[in-house]
């Protein structure tokens, strides 16, 4: 395979058995029960949900690509993590090629790690120079800020294009796996995920870690997209405060003792990785004056609102033809999973009703998670049960699960509802 040429030091390297003959001989497969594949020393970053999500801490000689906007908090994450390596005795550094050493300074005086401001740092663009620090200083754990900021004047072409990014990402990780360095490289993504450059990196390095959020909201989750050391299913919340990004190890609290219970609110028993969630999903319904209705989402998927106002509108009795409808994942979560269907249904139901889901205004928020299909069914999801025991766990007693059948019947409770205040003209009904 490519692959295995293509790496000649790597830490997953081994596999090449002692059999192995000269170019152009046959060797001799062994059956992989008979591998020896040494358990690889982890460096701890001392974030725990950093390490977490990289699969129990940085692995030595490993290339570590950390994605994201601009401003949400990359650099901040890395030099923490940095500043933790340097403090448990690491040899670290710090490659900037966006900021000047002045201003990484200012950054690491913010920062409540203490040790931030030990971190050997060179503020630098050109690859060649970089590659002779590396080659001198032979760090155990350095961090390229960033990828597409460095430029290779053996290349004609601009810092960040595609050509340029490669020779980057590939020297680097030449020099890497000669000296055994773990490489945290960190690529700018635009929100769409546009920006050429760290896409084409992502077959080259280890992991691809993803840094998500919203730059204005204080919550950010970070995700493995591509993990060669451990699972692609973990992800990380943090919180962005004034002396550095903390970790958010009581999510579920707080969104539930944030979420609003008004009309077009509920809250998602939603799964972030293995660990499962609790985050309120808010909607709007509000007449258009516009000939094409808005369709504004934030936190999950636009096309699976389309269809859940679709099935919403065929199967469900709730048709918003007309209005504007605004989702919402509060906190500035993004749920990217079916699960997240119900809830977006709910709420949009609920908004268009003008009618709350919680039996009582000081009762707990109504909790839910199912996908729906296209004929109105409610289809299981993985971890029903986890899902159900977090919620009951932060005392949500109502829990609408897939197991109600169908979404004309998880609707129910509205229209039971409905019927009670449209007695006193207090509901709006859409159709
Ligand atoms: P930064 O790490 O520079 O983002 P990136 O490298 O991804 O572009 O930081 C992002 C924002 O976070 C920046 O606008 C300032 C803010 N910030 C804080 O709120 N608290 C802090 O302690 C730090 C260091 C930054
Ligand atoms: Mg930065």
């Amino acid at each position: 395979m490519e692959e295995a040429v293509a790496r000649p030091a790597g830490p997953a390297r081994g596999a090449r058995g002692a059999a192995g003959g000269g170019a152009g001989q046959a060797v001799r497969p062994v059956a992989l029960g008979d591998v020896r594949a040494e358990a690889v020393a982890r460096l701890s970053t001392g974030i725990g949900e950093l390490d977490r999500v990289l699969g129990g801490g940085v692995v030595p000689g490993s290339l570590v690509l950390i994605g994201g906007s601009p401003g949400i908090g990359k650099s901040t994450l890395t030099t923490m993590a940095l500043a933790h390596l340097a403090a448990s005795g690491r040899r670290t550094l710090y490659v900037s090629a966006e900021e000047s050493a002045a201003q990484i300074k200012l950054r690491a005086e913010r920062l409540s790690s203490a040790h931030a401001l030990q971190i050997p740092t060179i503020a630098e663009t050109d690859l060649a120079t970089v590659l002779a620090t590396l080659e001198r200083e032979k760090p155990d754990v350095c961090v390229i800020d960033s990828v597409q900021t460095l430029h290779s004047t053996a290349l004609s072409g601009a810092p960040g294009s595609v050509g340029q990014v490669r020779e980057v990402a590939g020297e680097i990780m030449r020099v890497a796996k000669t000296h055994a360095i773990a490489v945290l490289l960190v690529g700018h993504v635009t929100k769409e995920g546009a920006l050429a450059g760290p896409r084409v990196l992502e077959h080259l390095v280890d992991c691809v870690l993803q840094f998500e959020g919203e730059r204005e909201r204080t919550y950010r989750t970070l995700r493995a997209l591509k993990n060669r050391f451990g699972s692609t299913s973990e992800a990380g919340v943090f919180e962005m405060r004034d002396d550095g990004l903390a970790e958010v190890l009581d999510a579920s609290a707080r969104f539930v003792g944030e979420a609003t219970r008004a009309p077009g609110s509920v809250v998602l028993a939603a799964m972030e990785g293995s660990r499962p969630l609790l985050v309120e999903v808010q909607a709007l319904v509000s007449q258009s004056d516009l000939e094409i209705p808005r369709r504004v989402v934030s936190g999950i998927d636009r096309n699976r609102l389309a269809l859940v106002l679709a099935v919403l509108a065929r199967h469900g009795g709730v048709g918003v033809g007309t209005s504007d409808v605004f989702v919402n994942v509060v906190g500035g979560v993004r749920v990217d999973e079916p699960g997240a269907d119900l809830a977006v249904a709910l709420a949009v139901a609920s908004a268009a009703r003008g009618v709350p889901l919680a039996d009582a205004p000081d009762a707990p928020p109504l909790a839910c998670f199912g996908e729906l299909g296209l004929t109105g069914e409610l289809r299981t999801v993985a971890h029903a049960d986890r899902r159900v025991a977090e919620a009951r766990k932060f005392g949500l007693r109502e829990i609408v699960t897939p197991e109600v059948g169908t979404l004309r019947a998880a609707l129910r409770p509205l229209r039971a509802e409905h019927a009670r205040s449209s007695d006193s003209g207090r509901a709006v009904a859409i159709r």
